[in-house]
């Protein structure tokens, strides 16, 4: 059989749309599709997108596909439900802009981004744990010493986070970048204060680890904060009766040679949103309960100007690249069959 432009009387908008890159198929290569019963029409898209010659893009779209008509049949959605499903997911794509990006919310409200993010980064026993970027790292936070000073005292209370950057063996991973960033007293982050001349960098900054692996900053004790809910994602989270808040966090990255970039952050023990955030960024074994030291001539020495500071001491491991390697393996095969058998 000839392609589809070579058929006498194709007409003249199918030859023009070909001529503006539709695939001109042979029609020799498309399935026989004739029965659209619900039985049948699973099948049938299956079937038409086998022509497709990326494999991965193959084998994801035919899994959706399969979910999607599932999905419609076990809730026997009506034409209505369908319709406002596609108003939702419009008003969704209408409120993305440059600096706002409404359908990572979507993903992220659902749990999908924590999901990706943990199904992508699995750590063998005794790695630090990984959790989403979020929408608030900028790349050129300003570099201080070991021991220097990421926000302003008079952002919040202060906090002096120190500890050490090994592997899994114990080994100390010097010269590791660490970025780091997080919300003032009032539950802002410094992009969100942004005027007409930009943002004024407060409560973010990076640093290096030393020869042994040292590490040591001083910033204030986050708070608190809404996810952005002035848009479909906030409505949708009023309807269900959930609330749009995350738990104080602090977030961190480490990018050492030979090493898996990580990306996560640490939680404070107490938040009234710990055990409900609602991205679901939280794993227990980042929640950390920095301890108050209240000696004025320890402020001094770690360089407060107030009398009193929070002090969270802690490691972070991180893992090789051929570990992360290893364990995305294992994981990807443990998930699949776990999806497979549900
Ligand atoms: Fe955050």
């Amino acid at each position: 059989m000839p392609k589809v432009s070579d058929v006498p009387h194709v007409g003249k908008a199918i030859l023009d749309a070909i001529q503006r890159g539709a695939p001109d198929v042979d029609l020799d290569d498309l399935p026989n599709l004739t029965d659209m019963s619900a039985d049948k029409l699973t099948e049938n898209v299956i079937a038409i997108n086998q022509g497709c010659t990326n494999p991965r893009q193959k084998y994801v779209l035919e899994a959706l596909v399969r979910h999607m008509h599932s999905f419609v049949k076990e809730v026997g959605l009506t034409p209505e439900e369908w319709m406002t499903g596609l108003e939702f997911l419009t008003k969704t794509g209408q409120m993305c802009t440059d600096i706002r990006q409404e359908f990572i919310l979507l993903s992220d409200v659902f749990g999908v981004s924590a999901l990706v993010d943990t199904l992508n980064h699995p750590k063998p026993p005794g790695a630090t744990e990984a959790t989403v970027l979020g929408p608030f790292f900028v790349e050129d936070a300003r570099e201080v010493a070991i021991g220097g000073e990421i926000a302003g005292e008079e952002s919040g209370e202060p906090m002096l986070v120190k500890g050490r950057i090994l592997d899994t063996n114990g080994k100390p991973i010097p010269n590791c970048l660490i970025e780091t960033w997080e919300t003032d007293e009032d539950g802002y982050y410094d992009t969100q204060r942004s005027g007409e001349d930009g943002y004024v960098q407060d409560c973010r900054g990076r640093l290096y680890s030393d020869k042994d692996g040292n590490y040591a900053f001083r910033c204030v004790m986050p708070v608190p904060y809404p996810i952005p809910n002035d848009g479909p994602v906030g409505q949708l989270l009023r309807s269900m009766n959930r609330h749009v808040f995350r738990p104080a966090h602090l977030h961190m990255m480490f990018i050492a040679d030979g090493y898996e970039k990580l990306i996560t952050a640490l939680y404070f023990k107490g938040d009234i949103f710990l055990s409900s955030d609602a991205v679901f960024g939280v794993k227990s074994s980042l929640v950390e309960d920095p301890k108050k030291v209240t000696d004025p001539a320890e402020a001094r020495k770690a360089g407060f100007k107030k009398d009193e500071f929070y002090l969270c001491d802690r490691d972070f491991i991180l893992i090789t690249e051929q570990q992360a390697q290893e364990e995305l393996v294992k994981a990807k095969a443990q998930a699949k069959a776990e999806a497979t058998k549900a």
